[in-house]
């Protein structure tokens, strides 16, 4: 077993590292981080408590640090088991969004594609590839006169990045609501994520039996989420949250399906709500 988990120096990522690193002794599991030093020392912190995952450097910021990781792994073992693209960036409620759109665009939206077409091509035969995202990234948490921006069917993971460039633009200008984005800018961007996951499985040969898939792990008590909650029902924490995302990730070779779907709790969550754009307003 060789597999990836971008952003996994804290939170969820380190959570996935450890349940990996549990369930496959004998695999090479990576702890992907952007900082050095805050990797090296999750790996400490794991390797304190008996296992050994190995560090490798991951800014899905940046084309050519996504493109070296990968590298170092096709020429290490030829191809990859697991990949599971889950870095992301904070968002503040007391930072302006227009401050803040174009970084979150580019870390979880063109660093999900970053990862897609960096790791795609060494994916092994059954291997399983999830971009974390949310049960926000369903249609549903869209006012249907938008819905066009997302149409999986027939668009290219280039065409939705520029979508995705495009709403960063409209939130900078201060235009977004007006054309009718939900005030908080996760819910588009996780749609962004849930839409690539789409297009690359439509895009993918399916015959070699590999799965992709977006995954909402819940609501995770991570620094990342105590900003934005009052009502902490249901939280889990990271260690809890990573056993549904690690069933997801590791199903058996000859499994059909799901694929190129958003799922939570391993059940499929529908991209377009079955009652229709006609059963919402506009
Ligand atoms: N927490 C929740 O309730 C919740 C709910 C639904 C979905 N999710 C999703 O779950 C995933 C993990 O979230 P979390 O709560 O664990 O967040 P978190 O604690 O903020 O961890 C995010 C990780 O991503 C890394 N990261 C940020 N920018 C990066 C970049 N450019 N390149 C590589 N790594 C980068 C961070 O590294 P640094 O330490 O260097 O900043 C950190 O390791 C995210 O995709 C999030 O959207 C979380």
């Amino acid at each position: 077993m060789i597999a990836l988990v971008t952003g996994a120096n804290q939170g969820l990522g380190l959570a996935l590292v450890r349940g990996l690193c549990q369930s496959f002794p004998d695999g090479t599991i990576y702890l992907g981080a952007r900082d050095e030093g805050r990797g090296s020392a999750a790996v400490e912190s794991l390797r304190a408590e008996g296992l050994a995952p190995e560090p490798v450097l991951i800014d899905v910021q940046d084309d050519r640090s996504v493109r070296e990781a990968a590298q170092l792994v096709a020429d290490r073992h030829g191809g990859i088991d697991v990949v599971i693209s889950n870095a992301a960036a904070r968002i503040s409620p007391d930072v302006p969004d227009s401050e803040q759109v174009r970084a979150f665009v580019d870390t979880n939206n063109h660093g999900a594609h970053r990862m897609i077409e960096a790791f795609g091509p060494l994916l092994n035969d059954a291997a399983r590839f999830l971009v974390v995202a949310s049960s926000f990234g369903t249609l549903d948490s869209l006012s249907p006169r938008l819905w066009h921006h997302f149409d999986v069917d027939h668009m290219t993971l280039r065409d939705l990045a520029q979508v995705m460039d495009d709403y960063a633009t409209e939130v900078e200008a201060g235009r977004a609501g007006e054309a009718g984005w939900p005030s908080w800018i996760n819910p588009p961007s996780k749609i962004g994520q849930v839409a690539a996951v789409k297009i690359a499985a439509r895009e993918w040969d399916r015959r070699r039996g590999i799965l992709i898939n977006a995954v909402c792990p819940g609501l995770v008590d991570t620094e990342a989420s105590r900003p934005w909650f009052t009502d902490w029902t249901g939280v889990l924490t990271p260690d809890e949250a990573a056993v549904d995302v690690l069933w997801l990730a590791t199903l058996p070779a000859g499994t059909q399906g799901p694929y190129g779907e958003l799922v939570q709790r391993r059940k499929v969550l529908p991209f377009r709500p079955e009652h229709g754009p006609d059963a919402k307003d506009s």
